[in-house]
């Protein structure tokens, strides 16, 4: 039994002037499925943190009440883990599913959080095995959770909850990391486990028509209904009007390690490059590799002497760090885990970018009110759009962007891909690593895929 209800609901997080919401009041019926729509920074996060009882009162200040099945939501002690931290009968899928990986073997990662609560010894693996096979979860038990890549991690973090048999399934975004097919498996299963269980489902999604078959009713939150993504919403289109400049970047039989696949591949100047294909198939890999972070095992990158500056002939990934960063800005998947700084205005002026470009990459990407803002304090929205802004601040030649759009409402995407489009006709080249099949319709002067 789980019935939700705000009264008059507030959050002000801690350090914050603005309220992430307030004044909500909303009632969520026992069985019931609520799509929770709203701008990226409305506060949708934040309002399934406060009904997993995630939200410390030390944290922020709180104003009327939320209630769960008649009673404030409290958390289960500290030391489970930081998604199985929520009570028993919730289950919740955070916006980032690495943050909530706790074992290093995939199936005691599900065990987990049965052993938890205390599930009978002889249930629990035929239970972890079922959430994983439901999930699409391509590896056996063992798989090491630190190897996996972003969608993988998605799915194994959903059969973790799946497992549990939450009478309240929270998920915040649960398929921004999947691959078409994988996110229709992944709401195939979601579907399958509401109604077995007859749960109350509040998810998360920008992408409203994607997930209104799995939905009752949508509610969206904010002052902004109009960054809510619906069906027939009116896109950009800007594909590149003049030819391809030179070559910039070229892998030569560059092996992406892990499925023998070679590499041949160009990034032109002036040329969006959209890098394609199924959740394990190398993307990230073959990203790390375009931008100079990682050294190949086999084959190689070859800049050429325009990109290369003072280090022709050198391949990129032998390239001084700070150097790096100006010839060839990386966006990475995770870029979250990798601020450095505690402000967002620092963090866009740390590659010595002049003021007023950090001010125009602030106002067109919605974050100038964000500015003294700790860049780890951001919502996810927030933080890729910051992660894009910082690499963009730098003013590489290329720029290799793993995900750029992820986590962004109709509002912000639309910014964000008239801001790269506009990167690209500058002369600049983009490699997009993207499951974003809009992003790619919009963008994409060619495409390449790569398969598992
Ligand atoms: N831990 C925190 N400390 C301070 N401010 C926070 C914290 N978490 C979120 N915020 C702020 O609260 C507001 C709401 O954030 P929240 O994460 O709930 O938004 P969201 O609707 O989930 O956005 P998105 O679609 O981008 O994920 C934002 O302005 C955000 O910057
Ligand atoms: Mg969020």
């Amino acid at each position: 039994m789980s019935t939700v209800e705000f009264r008059g609901f507030g959050w002000r997080h801690a350090g914050r002037k603005a309220w992430a919401v307030r004044h909500l009041d909303l009632r969520i019926e026992h069985g019931e499925r609520v799509l929770l729509a709203g701008a990226s920074g409305a506060g949708k996060s934040t309002l399934l943190a406060a009904l997993a009882g995630l939200l410390a009162e030390d944290s922020g200040e709180q104003e009327g009440e939320v209630l769960l099945d008649g009673r404030p939501p409290r958390a289960a002690p500290s030391g489970s883990g930081p998604a199985r931290q929520a009570r028993a009968g919730t289950g919740i899928v955070f916006q980032d599913p690495q943050t909530q990986l706790v074992m290093s073997r995939a199936g005691d990662d599900v065990a987990f959080g049965l052993e938890n609560r205390a599930v009978p010894r002889d249930e629990i693996w035929p239970r972890v095995d079922a959430a994983l096979t439901a999930v699409g979860f391509p590896y056996d038990r063992a798989r090491d959770t630190a190897a996996l890549s972003g969608g993988e991690a998605q799915r194994l973090a959903i059969a973790g909850v799946i497992a549990l048999r939450p009478g309240l399934l929270l998920l915040d975004e649960p398929t921004a990391n999947l691959d078409p097919d994988g996110a229709q498996l992944v709401r195939t299963a979601i579907a399958k486990v509401i109604q077995d269980l007859d749960a109350t489902l509040v998810l998360v999604e920008h992408r409203v028509d994607e997930a209104l078959p799995l939905v009752d009713r949508t509610i969206v939150i904010g002052d902004h209904p109009d960054a809510v993504w619906t069906p027939g919403a009116a896109l950009p289109s800007r594909q590149a009007v003049t030819t391809p400049g030179e070559t910039l970047l070229t892998a030569e039989s560059l092996r992406l390690p892990h499925n023998n696949t070679t590499v041949h591949e160009v990034v032109l100047r002036g040329q969006a490059l959209a890098v394609e294909g199924p959740n394990g198939a190398g993307k990230t890999t073959l990203a790390l590799l375009l931008g100079g972070l990682t050294k190949p095992a086999s084959g190689r990158v070859r800049a050429s002497s325009a990109l290369a500056g003072r280090d022709a002939g050198r391949p990129p990934h032998r390239w001084r760090a700070s150097r790096l960063a100006t010839r060839i800005g990386s966006v990475f998947q995770n870029p979250e885990h990798q601020f450095v700084t505690d402000t967002v205005r620092a963090e866009l002026s740390l590659g010595g970018a002049p003021a007023s470009a950090v001010d125009t990459l602030l106002e067109r990407l919605r974050l100038h009110h964000l500015a003294l803002a700790n860049p780890f304090t951001l919502s996810g929205g927030e933080q890729r759009r910051l992660s894009v802004a910082t690499a963009l601040a730098a003013a590489p030649q290329v720029l290799i962007l793993d995900e750029p759009t992820f986590g962004q409402d109709l509002r912000t995407w639309r910014e964000l891909v008239t801001l790269l489009a506009d990167q690209r006709d500058e002369g600049r080249a983009l490699v997009l690593v993207t499951h974003d099949a809009q992003l790619v319709d919009a963008i994409a002067d060619r495409r390449t895929r790569l398969t598992r």
